[in-house]
C-alpha cells in the first residue's frame, strides 16, 4: 500500500502496537520463565536450558526488533511490558506468577533491556536472578543485584527497584485481578486432585479447601467481580473450569439464601466435589463425541455415587465430608426424584444439593463441550429451568439464581435493535429493569469488531423518554467473531 491514505492511522497505530506487545511481550515471559525453570532443574549444559536460553534469546530479539526498547514493569498485581498491560490467563497463570515473585523477592520494580543484548547476558541476568529469589530479601538486594550486573559485564540489561506508591491501582481493577488470580488457581488446584485421583495417588484436600476458602471471601467481598469470571467457559479444561464455576455460583447462591460463613466453606467443598466421581469413569467415556451407548450411559450415571466412594477414600479431610457426599450423591436426583441414581424410599434433596444442582444444570447447559457444540444461551436455559418443572430443579432456588446473574447473566452476547453487538457487563440494581442490564458494545451496526468498545446503560432513556437501544436477541458470540473472554480480562 502506498501514499498517506493506506496508512493507519494513529489510534490504529496504537491498538497495533497494543495487539503485537500482548502477544509477543506474553510469549517473552513465558520464555524467560522457562529459562528460569530450567537453570534451577538442570546445570547449564544440559540441552534443555540451551534451548530455553536459545529462545530467550530469540524472543528479545523480536521485540527488541519491533520496539526498539523493552521495559519489564511490576505494578501491584500486573505486569507491564513497554507500558502494556499483559492479560492473565489460564495458561500463563503459572509463569506470570512466577516472575512476579521472583522479581518480587529481588527487589525488582522494572527491567530495561537494550538493544545490543545476547544470549550470555540474558543467561547471567537469568542466573543472577534465581540466585538472589533464594535468597532473604532485603533493601539493599536491588543495589547488589545491579551492581552484580555491572561487574559481570551485563551492560545492556538494567534493573530498577519497585515504584514507592502503588496507590494509583483503582481498586476495581485490583479486585478483578485478585478474582481471576483465585480463579486461575482454583481451577490450577482442581485439576491437581482431580487428576490425582485419577491416577490413584493421595489428594491434597488442604489446597482445596484453601481455594474454596478464597472463593467465599471474594464471594463475600465483591459477588460480582468473580461471578463474571464464570463466563470464561472456553477451555479445554471443562470438567476443572466447570466444578470451579459451580463451586462460585452456589457460594454466591448459598450467600443469596442466607447461609452462614461455615456453611458457605462445607457448600462451596461440596460444590467442587460435585462430579468427583467422574475421575472414576474411563476417560472414552467422558470425552466421547458420539452418543454414548445404553451400557455407557449406566457408567456415566454412576458418577454420584462413585463420587461418594472417592470422597470417602480421600485423606486429609479431618473431618468425613458427608455434606460434600451428600451432594455428590443428590445433584441429579431432581426434585420429584425422577433423576438419578433412583431413590428407593421417598426422600428430599437437602438444600445444598438443590443449590448445587441449579448451579451445575446452568453451568453445563451453557458450556461447550464435547457432546455439546453449541452452548445454549443462557437466558434459554434460565427459562427452561423455571418454566419446565420436568427438569426438576427447585423453583425458589432457581428464582434466587436468576436474581443473582440476572435474565441476561454477564457474558451473554445480545443484538441490540440498533444492530450493534453487544455483551452484558452487568445486571441492572433495580429488578424491574432486569431486562436492560448494562452491556458493552462490541461490535458495530456494520459488523466492526470493538475492542475495548463501550459501555451502555440500556435502561437510560433518551430526551424523548425513549430507549436507545433495546435488546433484540440473544445470539452466539462466535458467528460474529467475538471471543468473550477477551473482554472480561
Ligand atoms: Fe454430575
Ligand atoms: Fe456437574
Amino acid at each position: 500500500m502506498t501514499g498517506g491514505a493506506g496508512r493507519p492511522s494513529i489510534a490504529e497505530t496504537v491498538q497495533i502496537t497494543d495487539g503485537f506487545l500482548r502477544h509477543a511481550g506474553r510469549d517473552f515471559l513465558i520464555v524467560f520463565y522457562t529459562a528460569l525453570r530450567s537453570l534451577k532443574l538442570y546445570p547449564i549444559e544440559n540441552d534443555q536450558v540451551q534451548k530455553a536460553l536459545d529462545d530467550l534469546a530469540a524472543s528479545t530479539k523480536h521485540l527488541l526488533e519491533v520496539e526498539k526498547e523493552l521495559e519489564v514493569r511490576l505494578q501491584s498485581e500486573f505486569i507491564f511490558v513497554n507500558s502494556t498491560r499483559l492479560r492473565l490467563d489460564l495458561d500463563n497463570y503459572a509463569s506470570f506468577s512466577h516472575i512476579l515473585s521472583v522479581f518480587r523477592q529481588c527487589g525488582v520494580g522494572a527491567v530495561r533491556i537494550d538493544e545490543g543484548v545476547d544470549r550470555r547476558q540474558l543467561q547471567i541476568f537469568a542466573s543472577l536472578l534465581l540466585s538472589y529469589a533464594a535468597k532473604e530479601a532485603s533493601p539493599s538486594v536491588t543495589l547488589e543485584l545491579g551492581q552484580k550486573l555491572v561487574d559481570a559485564g551485563v551492560s545492556f540489561i538494567s534493573i530498577e527497584p519497585p515504584l514507592e506508591t502503588e496507590e494509583d491501582m483503582e481498586e476495581e481493577e485490583r479486585q478483578k485481578e485478585a478474582a481471576k488470580r483465585t480463579y486461575a488457581r482454583s481451577v490450577a488446584v482442581t485439576k491437581e486432585v482431580i487428576n490425582s485421583i485419577r491416577l490413584g495417588r493421595t489428594a491434597n484436600v488442604k489446597k482445596v479447601k484453601r481455594a474454596v476458602q478464597a472463593i467465599v471471601d471474594q464471594v463475600l467481598n465483591n459477588e460480582a467481580s468473580l461471578v463474571g469470571l464464570t463466563t470464561l467457559r472456553d477451555y479445554d479444561e471443562y470438567t476443572f473450569t466447570h466444578s470451579v464455576n459451580v463451586c462460585i455460583f452456589s457460594v454466591a447462591l448459598g450467600r443469596k439464601l442466607g447461609l452462614s460463613k461455615l456453611q458457605l466453606y462445607d457448600l462451596g467443598i461440596a460444590a467442587l466435589f460435585h462430579d468427583v466421581g467422574k475421575s472414576r469413569v474411563p476417560l472414552e467415556i467422558l470425552h466421547k463425541q458420539s452418543g454414548l451407548s445404553d451400557e455407557e450411559w449406566r457408567i456415566m450415571q454412576a458418577h454420584p455415587w462413585l463420587g461418594v466412594l472417592t470422597l470417602f477414600g480421600l485423606r486429609g479431610y479431618g473431618e468425613i465430608p458427608y455434606r460434600g457426599m451428600i451432594v455428590a450423591y443428590e445433584h441429579h436426583m431432581k426434585t420429584d426424584l425422577t433423576g438419578y441414581p433412583k431413590s428407593v424410599r421417598p426422600r428430599s434433596p437437602s438444600i445444598y444439593s438443590k443449590i448445587v444442582a441449579v448451579a451445575d444444570g446452568f453451568d453445563a447447559a451453557t458450556s461447550r463441550r464435547t457432546y455439546q457444540t453449541v452452548p445454549i444461551q443462557p437466558d434459554e436455559v434460565l427459562k427452561e429451568m423455571l418454566g419446565n418443572p420436568r427438569r426438576g430443579y427447585d423453583p425458589v432456588v432457581v428464582k434466587a439464581f436468576i436474581n443473582l446473574v440476572g435474565v441476561y447473566p454477564v457474558g451473554t452476547c445480545v443484538i441490540l435493535d440498533t444492530y450493534e453487538v453487544a455483551l452484558v457487563h452487568s445486571a441492572n440494581p433495580d429488578v424491574s429493569e432486569i431486562h436492560r442490564p448494562v452491556v458493552r458494545i462490541v461490535a458495530t451496526h456494520d459488523g466492526a469488531i470493538l475492542h475495548p468498545g463501550f459501555l451502555a446503560d440500556l435502561a437510560q432513556r433518551d430526551a424523548q423518554g425513549s430507549y436507545p437501544r433495546t435488546i433484540v436477541k440473544v445470539t452466539d458470540p462466535l458467528r460474529y467473531g467475538i471471543n468473550v473472554g477477551d473482554y472480561f480480562v
